[in-house]
């Protein structure tokens, strides 16, 4: 029982068997990130937005909740088009309980950032994971907007206090964080004055993307880096087109890495370039990955991708790729216990606030299955190059880690049992289907 829902919840595990090859097509569902900011740029905006390709994952639909709770009105039409009645800057109306995020940090911290700049008072809170994440990287900048905003010892729940009159601050970020940066541009577009968000190092831009084509007018530099927005900025209802998730399709790239002895295709997958440090990262292992049919979805770039097995050698990943990668290094990790050599990892402290502590969880998966892992505290150094044996691995309930442990399965001699597996909806709820569809062998079953 969660305590938290009264909701009865049910353990699930993946039991994934050594498979050899993979192949075939395939497509994956829709951006996580673009779908979040689809659902709540276009409940801002004046006017309808029509969204095709919505992910529709637990994740996203705890963002969809929560808008219809602020009084947005939201319809499906066929599957995985939406249609958000946008209520303008000032019309979201006070929601009548807690926001429940979920498992979602992304939907949390942007909320955060909207919400504080509201008239009214609200609550966010979200399950045991997300209730464990920092959240004053976020309440801190907004409450030198003027914001008003408590966290429980700089975790949610998330109290915040409406009527703030917000400022534009200008506002250096001690990590690269596309979350943080967006929190902070949305709160921006109610702020009177600038908003200035400075980053040390690329992180992703969808938001900024949107924004401008909502028609908001943003200041970007050549890098990239430092996003300015002067407020208010009313925002106009727009047709999104979500491409494919290159996080998700990041389990099949290297599946295909690892076994695609005559490829495996991969259609309709965004490739905009503050995401595409895993393909940097494979692509310097080795990996031979084509990139067909470049095309824009909007805003976004997007290709098919052609991966080819792939003899995969160790590096030593460059750390100004880790906020390009971000998500992707637990499936990363399993191609780096393939290669041939070590893979030195430095600078992903951050892996260890995700959903789970990704570098703790993944070298205690690995070991388990006998790789040699070496875990550092910004990072791991793995030994690559042997086969893994089978064995139990516990996921901690991360989406990320579960997906990863399942491509395991075509460098491992026996069966891999993933407990706790039931989070893989937060993100990619036909995973199994799409793994069934290029050949892998992953069923599921309800955990003891
Ligand atoms: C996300 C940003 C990233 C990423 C997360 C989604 C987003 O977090 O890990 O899964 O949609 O903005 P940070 O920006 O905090 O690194």
């Amino acid at each position: 029982m969660s305590p938290e829902s009264g909701i009865e919840t049910v353990r699930r595990d993946y039991h994934a068997l050594p498979v050899q090859s993979v192949g075939g097509e395939i497509t994956v569902p829709g951006d996580k990130s673009i779908s979040h900011r689809a659902l709540m740029l276009g409940a801002i905006a004046d006017g309808e937005t029509v969204v095709r390709g919505f992910l529709e994952s637990e994740d996203c639909v705890a963002t969809r909740r929560a808008f219809e709770a602020l009084g947005v009105r939201v319809r499906d039409e066929e599957q995985g088009t939406l249609r958000v009645s946008g209520v303008g800057l000032d019309g979201l109306k006070p929601p009548p309980d807690v926001l429940d995020l979920g498992n979602s940090g992304t939907a949390i911290r942007l909320m955060t950032g909207l919400l504080a700049a509201q008239r009214f008072d609200s609550t966010l809170t979200g399950d045991e994971s997300l209730r464990k994440r920092p959240m004053e990287r976020v309440a801190t900048p907004l409450r030198a907007m003027g914001a008003r905003i408590a966290t429980r010892d700089g975790r949610a729940p998330i109290e915040i206090t409406g009527g703030a009159r917000l400022k534009g601050i200008d506002y250096a970020m001690p990590v690269a964080s596309a979350q943080v940066k967006s929190a902070l541009l949305l709160a921006g577009l109610y702020a009177s004055g600038t908003t200035t968000v400075r980053s040390p190092g690329p992180s992703r831009d969808h938001t900024e993307r949107m924004l401008r084509s909502m028609g908001v007018p943003l200041d970007i530099t050549d890098d990239g880096l430092t996003v300015s927005v002067s407020g208010p900025q009313r925002l106009k209802g727009i047709e999104i087109d979500v491409p494919g998730d290159l996080s998700s399709a990041a389990f099949f790239i290297v599946a295909g890495c690892l076994g695609a002895t005559d490829g495996l295709l991969i259609r309709n997958v965004g490739v905009n370039p503050t995401r595409t440090g895993v393909l940097t990262i494979l692509s310097a292992m080795g990996a031979r990955i084509e990139l067909r049919n470049a095309r824009t979805a909007g805003v976004e770039p997007v290709a098919d991708l052609f991966v080819e097995r792939s003899e995969l050698k160790g590096i030593d990943v460059p750390p100004e790729l880790v906020p390009l990668a971000i998500d992707e290094f637990p499936i990363l990790f399993i191609a780096a216990a393939a290669a041939r050599g070590p893979t030195i990892v430095r600078g992903a402290e951050e892996l260890r606030h995700k959903e789970s502590d990704r570098i703790a969880v993944m070298a205690r998966g690995l070991t388990a299955l006998g790789a040699r892992v070496d875990e550092r505290e910004a990072g791991v150094i793995i030994e690559g190059g042997q086969r893994l044996r089978g064995g139990t691995i516990d996921s901690h309930g991360d989406h990320r880690v579960a997906m990863s442990f399942s491509v395991a399965s075509l460098i491992a001699d026996g069966p891999i049992e993933i407990r706790d597996t039931a989070a893989v909806a937060t993100s990619f709820p036909n995973f199994l289907d799409v793994a069934a569809a290029c050949g892998l062998s992953v069923t599921e079953r309800a955990g003891g």
